[in-house]
């Protein structure tokens, strides 16, 4: 179908400047991204929940819902170039299926239409494998994860299974929460775009992450990586920094049956090379930060176009203001994965704790590591040695050992 609804380009021009305090850091454009690719997921995300809001709610998913898709190509002239390509197409992947997954983990339609919609994705390259891009919404609650189409595939195994396990466990897991799957075709060029819950807060901020996986075998970060302003250490790293997570056994508990029954669930499915990420907030620390930005502030003033942080009326402003967060507390149905640290922690921190990439099929490993032998004997030498299974008990069994 053809769409020329030039009221976008209105609101692409749109210029909002508004103030919010503890969100200094953000200078965003409202509707706005100087990221084409950006500018459509936005535009595509709206206009899928929007179409949705007229879509009814079935009693239950049918085996289709999971083939699905929809799409829609735009083909506009009046566009304003510089903020958006004049022709695209955007597909969405089982938009009921994910809908469905939405609500099931606590997340309103309206609210998740805001969050990416509102203002542009923020560049982040904070969580994960290497090699894709990163976004967060605006407001830090959604994460934006580029995708090969092979992940896209596996998504369509893994699906419906995954449903089954989300309803399962009543959301209640450490797993990625997915939320949406889309295509965007710019210049005949596709790109793959995951949604997934932000692992880490959407106001505490982080000074210090961990990608563990149970490994030794090449797990330190690089130079390179250091050289970082948050750089993602790794299992090594943890161990010589003699790095610990002070939760309380309450907590502990809950955590290691959550992610023995998640990567139980991992291991059925033959998926593997998945890691724990782990995220520490540091309260003193992070309040020491927030005085010097707030003295900072003054750069800030006159800035011509684009606002500062959030608009006026975002539902997370109404949630902040009726009831304001002291430093190191957090809303825990937003904040999904925190968990405070206990009496005996030398400092007061929390901790964000959740399982990532999950996408890695064993036999698509097996394959790759085939073919890197044939070229160079010996590359997948320790790949073909652990299986899924083998790799969930290794792994479970270093996450046991780093909470105690
Ligand atoms: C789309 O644009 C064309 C010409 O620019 C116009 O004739 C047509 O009515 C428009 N369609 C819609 C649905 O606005
Ligand atoms: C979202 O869709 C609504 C309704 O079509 C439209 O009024 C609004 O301008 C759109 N916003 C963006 C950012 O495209
Ligand atoms: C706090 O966590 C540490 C590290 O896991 C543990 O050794 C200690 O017993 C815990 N203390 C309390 C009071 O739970």
């Amino acid at each position: 179908s053809i769409n020329n609804s030039s009221s976008i380009a209105a609101s692409i021009a749109s210029k909002t400047k508004t103030k919010k305090k503890h969100f200094v850091a953000q200078k965003v454009k409202l509707f706005r991204a100087s990221d084409p690719l950006l500018s459509v997921l936005m535009w595509g995300v709206n206009h899928s929940i929007n179409e949705l809001s007229h879509v009814q709610i079935p009693i239950m998913l049918m085996p289709d819902d999971f083939k699905a898709y929809s799409k829609i190509k735009v083909d506009n002239h009046l566009f304003n170039k510089e903020n958006m390509p004049s022709h695209f197409k955007f597909k969405e992947y089982c938009p009921l299926v994910f809908r469905n997954l939405r609500e099931r983990f606590g997340i309103d339609d309206q609210d998740f239409q805001n969050s990416l919609t509102r203002a542009a994705p923020l560049n982040s390259d904070s969580q994960g494998r290497s090699g894709a891009r990163f976004h967060t919404s605006y407001d830090k609650r959604y994460v934006i994860k580029t995708i090969t189409s092979e992940d896209v595939a596996e998504m369509h195994n893994i699906l419906k299974k995954y449903h089954q396990f989300i309803v399962e466990c009543h959301g209640n897991t450490l797993l990625p929460q997915f939320l949406g799957m889309y295509r965007l075709t710019v210049d005949g060029d596709e790109t793959y775009m995951i949604v997934t819950r932000n692992v880490f807060s959407h106001r505490l901020s982080v000074y210090k992450k961990y990608d563990l996986k149970g490994s030794t075998v090449a797990r330190e970060a690089s130079d390179k990586e250091k050289a970082k302003e948050l750089p993602t250490y790794k299992d090594n790293d943890f161990i010589n920094d003699g790095q610990k997570i002070y939760i309380d056994d309450d907590n502990k508990k809950m955590f290691l049956e959550k992610l023995r029954k998640d990567v139980e669930f991992l291991a059925q499915l033959k998926l593997m090379d998945y890691s724990l990420l782990v995220g520490i907030h540091d309260v003193e620390r992070a309040e020491q930060e927030e005085v010097e930005s707030e003295d900072n502030e003054g750069d800030d003033e006159g800035e011509s176009d684009g606002g500062i942080g959030t608009p006026p009326d975002s539902p997370s402003n109404t949630l902040d203001s009726t009831k304001p967060l002291s430093p190191g507390e957090f809303d825990p149905t937003i904040d999904v994965y925190a968990i405070k640290s206990n009496d005996s922690a030398p400092r007061k921190e929390v901790y964000f704790m959740a399982v990532i990439d999950i996408l890695q099929h064993y036999d698509a490993k097996k394959k790759a590591a085939h073919a890197a032998k044939t070229v160079k004997h010996g590359a997948g030498a320790e790949i073909s040695t652990v299986n899924p299974e083998q790799y969930s008990k290794r792994f479970y069994d270093f996450i046991t050992t780093i909470l105690s």
